[in-house]
């Protein structure tokens, strides 16, 4: 059940596409930590990428770091001040299998806005389309590449084909976002692809991501602003050029 009376309506949101190395795991992190951290909403996790389970190893790490490092301890304790006591989100190791009782058991216990998914690729079994069946919106990263656009777009018919158009579906909307966008602004060439894309029926994000290597960057021990953690918003100085404050705007107009 997911929706109990007494309770708000939690949105279970998955970055989610078969191509591997797309962002799906880092966008999942960055928006999930911004909403919880820095935009007051309830988030939790949970992490199908099975077995690397990353999300959970990167919490792992973050909680560790935290414990060992002074100077991580007071960012930690002078957020959860500045917060009036909220706590990290949880980041539950889960299964394709297993993720939707999961959810719903953690939204049983809690209340929470979002419910991030990390999904693997792979199309090939019946856990997987249930999964997706189940999630409120589904966004796909994607890079302006032949081969990665190729990939994705017959990710998104199959989904859409398959899944939604069952109308069995609690799929409310896909979308495409443009990520590891070389250079400041986007080329003629996106204008080439955004209409193909088009042409297939389906929709864009308007705001893209730019390729930075600021996304490899997580809590270190020489303390340089941080950008992807589960225990930390991206610090300031590198959200601004990321994209990551417009992306969270424009989700929060499409999932409210
Ligand atoms: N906008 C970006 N700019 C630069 N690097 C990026 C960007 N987005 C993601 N990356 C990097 O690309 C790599 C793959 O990203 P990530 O692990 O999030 O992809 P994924 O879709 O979850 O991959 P997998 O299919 O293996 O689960 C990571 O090293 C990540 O830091
Ligand atoms: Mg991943």
């Amino acid at each position: 059940m997911k929706t109990n009376e007494s309770k708000k309506e939690v949105q279970y949101v998955a970055f989610s596409t078969q191509k591997g190395g797309a962002g799906k795991t880092t966008l999942t992190v960055l928006i999930a930590s911004y909403l919880h951290y820095v935009k007051g909403y309830t988030v939790a996790i949970v992490d199908c990428d099975y077995p690397q389970h990353s999300i959970s190893e990167m919490r792992e790490r973050d909680f560790k770091m935290v414990a060992d490092d002074e100077y991580y301890k007071g960012m930690a304790y002078e957020q959860f001040t500045r917060l009036e006591g909220k706590k990290a989100y949880p980041v539950i190791e889960s299964s394709t299998e297993k993720a939707l009782n999961d959810a719903d058991e953690l939204c049983e216990q809690g209340e929470y806005d979002f419910v991030f998914f990390d999904l693997p690729g792979t199309m090939n079994n019946r856990d997987l389309v249930l999964a997706l069946a189940s999630m409120d919106y589904i966004i796909a990263p994607i890079a302006a590449d032949r081969v990665v656009m190729e990939s994705t777009l017959n990710y998104m018919i199959v989904v859409r084909d398959n899944i939604v158009n069952t109308g069995k579906s609690n799929i409310k909307a896909m979308r495409l976002l443009w990520n590891m966008v070389d250079g400041r602004e986007k080329s003629e060439l996106y204008e080439v692809y955004e209409a193909v894309i088009k042409e297939l029926g389906f929709t864009t994000l308007e705001s893209f991501i730019p390729d930075s290597t600021r996304f490899r960057r997580e809590q270190s021990i020489n303390h340089k602003a941080l950008f992807r953690s589960t225990l930390f918003p991206a610090d300031k100085s590198l959200v601004k050029g990321s994209n990551i404050d417009a992306l969270t705007d424009e989700l929060l107009e499409l999932l409210k």
